[in-house]
């Protein structure tokens, strides 16, 4: 790569930190190591892994600058997993940059986005390698897979998100030449229903007609828990959503946004499923969702093989909004599924992770800093959107009182978490330009 920054970036992007897999755990500490050897490069006098039962977290501080105020810096070093590894046009691990776009897993998510961080705190830094005010850095390393040691950290020491205000760089805008501030992020629950209907797997023709099939029990019982209208048929679901106020719901109908375009280029399919009366902006970002990942079970590999299966796992996650919090909704999730499955079938509910969804008020002045930062970088103020994706931390961070300012560099068609993510290269510079204007103006404040 000719371009030392991207050359850079690509060392970081090269590690194949996929924190869901547990094989993958020393590339995730490779991952952090990457960036404590950063942050000492840069001159912090603290620079710590922060250990708990996971992958560690990262802290940096900057020199300190007395009376000046603190900004705290969020990102995570974890990627998500690779497959399907067919259809990545150049290997996830091997960064390439094909007509101005950096491809590679973590480009956007979260990798490219912590890198403009650094680059921006390089970029402020004076002769002497002092910055303008007191930056912190606290980068995670299981943000894609639930883990709990940034909790543990937080729940122990809250003071570390008691600062003047928080960034979370893993984001996107709304649309190209559209940087957005979030005003929410849904929350989540991720569960593995585990289905039992014999001791063991059965001859198909001796058996077919009368022994329970395990699989056939679980497709029945997921397809119970959403209509074909896209209505979750948990109780209490909808009842206890917090609608987006009347003037949220307006300003979002002004946002521009295309059906089609999103059906065609972001979703790649040929229909958009679910509540029909409800906007698809609403669906995305103020409703709950329930959503299938994977289903084990019976027989999957070549050829054919004649066996009724006794058992079936699937994994599945809600999507929770305001009125949510993923205790309550593990319950009711576990309720109903017991409540739907026939007494035939041993069920089981076991809840991996979870998360509550957040909203931030956006008027706080560090808003309009950051507001003009991108208006002196890409000529444009940010719009107020919320994200239907979630950042478990976020709850947790806002619990110092600073305002937490949801904000990155991605585009729509990043493709995160799916094959062939990628960062536009000029994406980058801007967020480097933006976050270090941020940086030079909030040192300024009063
Ligand atoms: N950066 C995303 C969250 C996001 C996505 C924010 C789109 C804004 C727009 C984050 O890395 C992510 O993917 N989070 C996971 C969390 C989950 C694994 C607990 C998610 O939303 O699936
Ligand atoms: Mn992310
Ligand atoms: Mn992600």
């Amino acid at each position: 790569m000719s371009d030392p920054l991207l050359a850079d970036l690509s060392e970081f992007l090269r590690i194949p930190s996929i924190s869901t897999l547990p094989d993958h755990a020393d590339q995730c500490r490779r991952a952090a190591d990457w960036l404590l050897t950063r942050f000492r490069k840069l001159g912090c006098p603290v620079v710590e892994l922060l250990e708990g039962k996971g992958h560690p977290v990262v802290w940096a501080e900057s020199p300190r600058i007395e009376g000046k105020p603190t900004v705290l810096c969020y990102g995570h070093y974890d990627v998500q997993p690779v497959d399907p590894l067919d259809e990545w046009v150049s290997p996830p691990f091997e960064p390439m940059v094909r007509d101005g776009k950096l491809y590679a897993r973590g480009a956007v998510d979260d990798k490219g986005q912590v890198f403009t961080l650094l680059k921006a705190y390089e970029s402020v830094l004076d002769a002497k390698g002092r910055p303008p005010l007191n930056v912190h850095f606290i980068i995670e390393g299981e943000e894609e897979c639930g883990g709990k040691v940034i909790f543990d950290l937080l729940a122990k020491e809250p003071e570390r998100t008691m600062v003047d205000a928080v960034v979370v760089a893993d984001m996107g805008y709304f649309a190209p030449r559209m940087p957005a501030v979030y005003t929410g992020l849904r929350g989540i629950c991720y569960a593995e229903i585990h289905l039992r209907t014999l001791e063991r797997d059965l001859h198909s023709g001796t058996y077919g007609g009368v022994a329970p099939n395990a699989i056939e029990t679980m497709v029945r019982l997921l397809a119970d828990l959403k209509s074909r209208s896209g209505r979750i048929n948990i109780p209490r679901i909808y009842k206890s959503v917090v609608p987006p106020v009347k003037a949220e719901r307006k300003a979002w109908k002004k946002l521009p946004f295309k059906k089609q375009k999103f059906l065609k280029e972001e979703v790649t399919g040929r229909a958009l499923t679910g509540l029909k009366e409800f906007s698809v902006l609403e669906r995305t970002w103020a409703l709950p969702t329930f959503e299938i990942h994977g289903i084990r079970g019976g027989f999957t590999g070549d050829g054919a093989k004649t066996v009724i299966p006794a058992q079936a796992v699937a994994k599945v996650s809600l999507r929770l909004v305001p009125g949510h919090s993923y205790e309550k909704v593990g319950k009711w999730l576990t309720r109903a599924v017991k409540k739907l499955a026939p007494s035939y079938a041993d069920v089981d509910v076991k809840l991996l992770h979870g998360g509550d969804p957040v909203l931030c008020d956006v008027t706080d002045p560090a808003f309009q800093v950051l507001d003009r930062a991108f208006e002196e970088v890409v000529g444009r103020r940010t719009v107020p959107v919320r994200a239907g994706g979630s950042i478990p931390v976020v709850p947790a961070l806002k619990r110092g009182g600073a305002p937490v300012l949801l904000t990155g560099i991605g585009l729509p068609d990043d493709g995160l978490h799916s094959p062939n993510e990628k960062v536009n290269v000029q994406q980058i510079h801007d967020g480097i330009a933006v976050f270090g204007k941020f940086f030079e103006q909030f040192a300024q404040r009063r």
